[in-house]
């Protein structure tokens, strides 16, 4: 069994496996060379080799227990037909949701268009390099894509006023978005994926009445869906006031804590295998201070089942020494 599916599936606590959240990106160089010259983002996670290229890179460099496939919550949408695009400084870019086309949008043609993520996936995980590793695969969760396609660009602090104005248009997305995930999730455990992460980096933009509908209910669902197809599921709710809640609730097999989050009042609180937490600021300190901080973590979450990771993406201007430096740390611990 691997590492990561030993902490999961088995509640072991003697061991601590490590992978970071956007470990395949733009603080390494070979990245950024390659990101060069392929300006289109959705075109670079569409090409297979490169895809696989990229995402096998971090674990070239670095004592790491798993692959994350390189691509995107939002290739989702676009596999919709709704546009996506990437503006270098801003961010992403979509266009207006036509509820027409994506009622119209049959499985196979939305298949089709992701087709070369499933590749990624198959070529990663028959790969040498992660035997005895987890290949993961994604999905953005239902409240944050739904976040993405109404509002058409990062939310940063808040949601507009009207965001909620057209409550049957939002159902409808919903179920839509119901439909395609789970199609996107059984397509990558077909291809070699080994666990399953939901990113709901939004959840912590909703008031506590909206939660049941917008994050608990539709999560809940493709957790079940994750778990029937005998599947790991890691949720991160990010910023979600009431962890606690959100696990009993959507039950699912690890969570994700985000870097606001007491891991000692979180121990106390969560029963289920934890992932996570360390502020990726930290990476911008010292290696002491790296090393201190990454021990508190260790110390925390000594008797638990515990795999190591960030509280958020590795930030981009992260040295990969220091990054390094972490790997280590965890792993001589
Ligand atoms: O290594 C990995 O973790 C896998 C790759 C990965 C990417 N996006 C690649 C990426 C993963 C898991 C994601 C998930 C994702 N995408 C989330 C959820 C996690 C989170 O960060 O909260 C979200 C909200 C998105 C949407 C998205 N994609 C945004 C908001 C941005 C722009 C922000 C930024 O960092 O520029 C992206 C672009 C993106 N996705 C990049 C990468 C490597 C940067 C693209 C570039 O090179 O310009």
């Amino acid at each position: 069994m691997t590492p990561l599916h030993q902490v999961i599936l088995n509640k072991d606590t003697k061991i601590n496996p490590i992978w970071i959240m956007r470990q395949a990106g733009r603080y390494l160089p070979e990245f950024r060379e390659i990101r060069k010259s392929n300006p289109d983002f959705i075109n670079l996670c569409l090409n297979e080799s490169l895809s696989s290229e990229i995402t096998l890179q971090p674990l070239k460099r670095f004592d790491l227990d798993a692959a994350i496939i390189f691509s995107d919550i939002l290739m989702l949408p676009y596999g919709l037909t709704q546009k996506v695009e990437f503006e270098k400084g801003f961010g992403p870019k979509l266009g207006e949701v036509n509820i027409d086309e994506l009622s119209k949008k049959g499985e196979i043609d939305f298949v089709e268009k992701l087709y070369p993520i499933y590749k990624l996936i198959k070529k990663v995980s028959n790969d040498d390099i992660t035997k005895n590793k987890n290949t993961i695969g994604f999905v953005g969760a239902p409240w944050t894509l739904l976040v993405y396609m109404i509002n058409q660009q990062s939310p940063k602090k808040n949601l507009k006023k009207d965001f909620f104005k057209n409550e049957f248009l939002i159902n409808r997305i919903l179920l839509i978005l119901d439909k395609f995930l789970k199609i996107h999730i059984k397509n990558q455990i077909d291809n070699g994926a080994d666990v399953i992460q939901i990113f709901d980096s939004w959840a912590g933009l909703l008031e506590e009445k909206d939660l049941p509908n917008y994050v608990y209910s539709p999560t809940l669902n493709l957790v079940n869906y994750v778990k029937s197809l005998n599947t790991p599921v890691i949720c991160f709710p990010r910023e979600i006031k009431n962890y606690k809640e959100f696990c009993d609730i959507v039950k699912p097999d690890a969570v994700s804590i985000d870097y606001n989050v007491d891991p000692k009042k979180i121990l106390n609180d969560i029963k289920i295998p934890i992932q996570g937490g360390l502020d990726p600021k930290i990476l911008l300190s010292d290696k002491e201070t790296i090393k201190k901080e990454a021990t508190r973590y260790l110390d925390i979450f000594k008797d638990h089942p515990y795999i190591f990771n960030l509280g958020h993406g590795v930030l981009p201007e992260t040295d990969p020494n220091m990054f390094e430096y972490m790997v280590n740390t965890v792993k001589n611990y």
